[in-house]
């Protein structure tokens, strides 16, 4: 079985690229399930009910989102309602949404997991311990476990990777969009990668025009990002696991972009 989960769709340039690749991939790979985060799709910044609903139609099955989730307001009149849409699950008792859901495809469940991490990013629950409550509950339910942890540092994401060693059957990273090359499967089972990159802008800074970055940098200034035009890429990992643990049994990442082209 076989999970297919695409990085941080950033705006028009990404939403293109989840228009044009999420099939074809889909036709390659066959996954059993595929997730997208989708934080920075409106604009770069949170999601809106017609993105989210335009990923399930491009063929995701659950959104996952991140610290951008609350920066488009549209999202407190559909998220509720939203079934497959995923917020971080360790955001304070009484935060709207939720933050996991069990997908079934056929006669089995996944279940797919949203938690952010604390370092250097806005001080909210626990990750692990909130992991531990979730996977308590899910647990009695399946063995088949995608958790997507958004946060910066990677040492707190190696940590989370090491925390669910052979409880899950991958951590994925997803925030500071750019994948790194450290996929691998931990000695009890679980997938890992410290970040799956982003999807949108290839010739931007982290999805973003070059100037008003640069500018910040070279003068200190407040600046407007906008979400950065021209070339674009799609980042993604497959992961297959063992039907009968729920454990990985392989990991390979996915990029698209003018360096590396897509074969079908
Ligand atoms: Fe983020």
């Amino acid at each position: 079985m076989r999970i297919l989960f695409i990085g941080d769709v950033v705006g028009a340039p990404g939403r293109n690229m989840i228009k044009e690749y999420t099939m074809r991939l889909k036709q390659k790979y066959k996954p059993t399930i595929t997730i997208i985060n989708g934080e920075n799709a409106a604009s770069g910044k949170g999601i809106t009910e017609k993105i989210y609903k335009g990923f399930l139609d491009a063929g995701a099955q659950v959104v996952t989102l991140g610290n951008h989730a609350w920066d488009n307001r549209n999202i407190f009149e559909f998220i509720e309602d939203a079934k497959a849409l995923v917020r971080p699950a360790n955001f304070p008792e009484g935060t709207p949404g939720k933050g996991y859901t069990f997908v079934k495809i056929n006669d089995i469940e996944i279940a797919v997991i949203n938690a952010m991490g604390r370092t250097f990013l806005p001080a909210i629950d626990c990750p692990f311990r909130k992991m531990d409550e979730i996977l308590e509950i899910v647990k009695k339910r399946t063995s088949y476990i995608f958790v997507d942890f958004h946060a910066e540092a990677t040492s707190e994401k190696q940590a989370m990777g090491w925390y669910l060693d052979g409880r899950v059957t991958a951590v994925i990273g997803t925030h500071t969009h750019v994948q790194t090359a450290d996929e691998r499967i931990l000695p009890k089972g679980t997938a890992y990668l410290t970040d799956v990159g982003m999807t949108g802008p290839y010739d931007g800074i982290l999805g973003v025009e070059k100037e008003p970055v640069l500018k910040k940098f070279l003068t200190t200034l407040p600046v407007r990002f906008e979400v950065a035009e021209g070339r674009e890429q799609l980042n993604g990992v497959v992961i297959d696991f063992n039907p009968k643990t729920g454990l990985a049994k392989s990991i390979k990442r996915i990029q698209i972009n003018n360096d590396h082209p897509f074969y079908e």
